[in-house]
């Protein structure tokens, strides 16, 4: 059985106080969540032990990071290594979000880097991908997600492939308010798991989550993580509200 996450990705969000705040609240949220069905805050790289600690006591919750280096250490000021990450525990980190490719120039083979080192450290990548506008009105948009996940995942062996969570986020439904229809969702989800069985046979691509996000909020969270082959969700904007995160964490029952 592949597990349902409620992924919540608070970007660049939240001073320090807001932080502790919001992870307070996370805490003590009254929330169904089991070892199938389970929750990944991924804060920023300040707040990852204090989200650590605060949410220690939460079963099935997990930290992420965000991003990671392609480098396991040395003279590369402000980057962080996933060997860091990997000394903290954090079993999480997102790799490939359109925000990291679109203003920080990220290729789909800096990404299977970043998605080697971090496998090679033990953290399973949340590996993002998906469409910007034009591509979605050129009808192009399967062929261009089929080639990101090839581009930086597909030299990945059966067992590595198997600890990627991926992530499919139309940049056109990212903070704009306008979410993808749960068939839209759908239709790419299941185009993701056909491609993914293609190379590595439907027995592997069936255990594989795949999480939707673009806009996801506690009145469209249940529609969108009914569909077949919706596994959750990547949650933005709407995962700084600790109530309205939760109504998205229940929503996967
Ligand atoms: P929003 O939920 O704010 O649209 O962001 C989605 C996202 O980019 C999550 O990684």
């Amino acid at each position: 059985m592949r597990k349902k996450i409620a992924a919540a990705n608070w970007k660049m969000n939240c001073t320090l106080s807001q932080a502790e705040d919001l992870l307070n609240k996370l805490a003590t949220a009254q929330v169904n969540l089991t070892t199938d069905k389970i929750s990944i805050i991924a804060v920023p790289f300040p707040y990852l032990l204090l989200a650590k600690e605060k949410l220690a006591s939460k079963a099935n919750v997990f930290v992420a990071a965000q991003n990671c280096y392609t480098k396991k250490s040395g003279a590369y000021t402000g980057e962080v290594s996933v060997e860091m990450l990997q000394s903290m525990q954090i079993p999480y980190v997102i790799i490939g979000h359109s925000e990291r490719r679109e203003y920080f120039y990220e290729t789909n083979q800096v990404l299977a880097d970043k998605v080697n080192i971090a496998l090679e450290h033990q953290l399973q990548p949340i590996f993002c991908c998906g469409e910007a506008l034009s591509i979605r009105e050129a009808d192009t948009q399967n062929s261009f997600v089929e080639k990101q996940l090839k581009d930086s995942l597909f030299h990945l062996t059966n067992e590595q492939i198997l600890s990627v969570v991926i992530a499919y986020e139309p940049i056109w439904a990212i903070g704009t308010g306008k979410t993808a229809t749960s068939q839209q969702a759908q239709e790419m989800h299941k185009h993701i798991r056909n491609v993914l069985a293609e190379k590595y046979g439907n027995e592997i691509a069936q255990q594989i989550s795949i999480l939707y996000g673009g806009s996801v909020k506690g009145n469209n969270a249940v529609e969108i993580f009914s569909q077949p082959d919706v596994d959750g969700g990547l949650v933005g904007g709407a995962s700084l509200n600790a109530d309205e995160f939760s109504i998205i964490m229940n929503a996967l029952n």
